[in-house]
């Protein structure tokens, strides 16, 4: 008889894990910090903690409890976020509007579907479970995603409170720029996406071949020193560094710095996780939209690494993927050069020059669930590695990430390429 594929006791314990970090992710704010949408694309913290809970309710719990009835059937509505298959929804952009359900019917929420969860874990015969395995694992997937949203999130209302306040932590101690050097690689014909029996998301999938030419990537991310030198020589000035849709978002945002910066009186000081703080010039640049990033990498007479490339070199690196990825709430600086790729996953998402679109042979899943990746296929750029914000864990170099080439305020970066394939 064939082994149950998913063990009960591992299948809990995970589910308690996740679900407890995100607990603590939002046990330094109160219920005012959790409930603030300072801009349309951020949700208050509240809405994520109850919306990864919609999530499993509605994806696990009404597809198998005989006598499913939502917790509150307003939830079911509220807590939709993008499942047109699912029913109608409440508007992304007044999330804010929300101040009841509050933090504290939030939290009797996740607990009443904590426990029905655990229930059914635990007591459901195998076939069950071999059936509902995959449903429960991409939950927990889905709300570590959230976990990196909530802390993007709440980074930015702390933001625009003029108080400055700190989230958590204290910054790391000022750290030495070194030179910037460079992996070569060979190139020819690749595969890239996801392979193995462990998770990944349907838009990793198929793994396939890739032509790729001779290139070489940056070992390290550009770093804010670097930055200010881009700034020092007009960067945000010459529309000739620029993608004409970049160019008009300088013009109309009036953008003249990575977006979390701010001039104190002549000295740049950035707003982070713990704090506002001067600008170290030796961590990564960090919260730079892919106009920025592609304007430097012109400026540096570079470019930005396709998709592909940046996959490929990390898994001919080999040593690559023992970069650290222990949590922490802001990038870190590169320390000593290694021969290899350094700060690949762990300190900030790394634009690409490749646009967001389904590998050759990717298909979605039937149903609502179908809707998770592949509807969002237009109109965005990947990102590869995972930030600081990302939890331990989550991410791997098949990852694909994706936002809006304007996005600042995700946890991103810049590596350079060039010598290969035009970008
Ligand atoms: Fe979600």
């Amino acid at each position: 008889m064939a082994e149950p594929r998913w063990d009960p006791a591992r299948l809990e314990a995970r589910f308690e894990q996740v679900r407890a970090h995100t607990e603590s992710l939002a046990e330094p704010l109160s219920p005012e910090d959790q409930t603030v949408q300072s801009m349309p694309d951020v949700s208050p913290t509240k809405w994520h903690r109850a919306h990864v809970t919609w999530f499993f309710e509605t994806f696990l719990l009404s597809e198998v409890e005989p006598d499913f009835a939502p917790f509150q059937d307003q939830y079911w509505f509220l807590f939709n976020s993008y499942y047109e298959a699912v029913g109608p929804r409440y508007t992304r952009a007044d999330r804010g509007f929300i101040t009841r359900p509050g933090a504290h019917d939030v939290g009797l929420y996740r607990q009443n579907v904590d426990a029905r969860v655990r229930e059914l874990i635990t007591q459901v015969d195998g076939g069950t479970l071999d059936k509902l395995g995959s449903t429960i694992e991409l939950g927990f997937h889905h709300e570590q995603q959230h976990q990196e949203l909530l802390l993007m999130d709440i980074k930015h209302v702390l933001s625009v409170n003029p108080l400055r306040p700190v989230y958590a932590g204290t910054p790391s101690p000022r750290s030495e720029p070194d030179t910037m050097g460079w992996v070569d690689v060979e190139g020819g014909l690749v595969e890239v996406g996801h392979e193995g029996a462990g998770f990944s998301f349907d838009n990793e999938l198929p793994r396939h071949r890739a032509w790729l030419e001779p290139y070489r990537v940056a070992d390290r991310l550009v770093t804010n020193g670097e930055w200010m030198e881009f700034m020092a020589d007009g960067g945000y000035q010459r529309h000739e560094l620029w993608l004409s849709d970049g160019w008009a978002k300088v013009k109309a945002e009036q953008w003249r710095s990575p977006f979390y910066w701010r001039d104190d009186d002549g000295t740049w000081s950035e707003h982070t996780l713990h704090g506002t703080h001067p600008v170290d010039p030796g961590l990564p640049v960090t919260h730079v939209s892919h106009y920025e990033a592609d304007a430097y990498a012109t400026w540096r007479g570079m470019r930005l690494p396709t998709e592909p490339e940046w996959e490929h070199a990390v898994e001919a690196d080999g040593q690559a993927h023992a970069t650290t990825d222990a949590p922490a709430l802001h990038a870190r600086s590169a320390g000593p050069a290694t021969g290899h790729l350094r700060q690949v996953q762990g300190d900030c998402w790394q634009w690409t020059s490749s646009a967001y679109l389904p590998y050759p042979g990717f298909s979605a899943p039937h149903g609502a669930i179908g809707e998770y990746n592949g509807k969002f296929m237009s109109g965005q750029m990947v990102l590869r590695g995972g930030s600081a914000l990302t939890p331990p864990g989550h991410a791997r170099h098949t990852y694909r990430n994706f936002f809006p080439a304007s996005a600042r305020w995700p946890m991103t970066g810049v590596r350079l390429a060039d010598g290969g394939a035009p970008a």
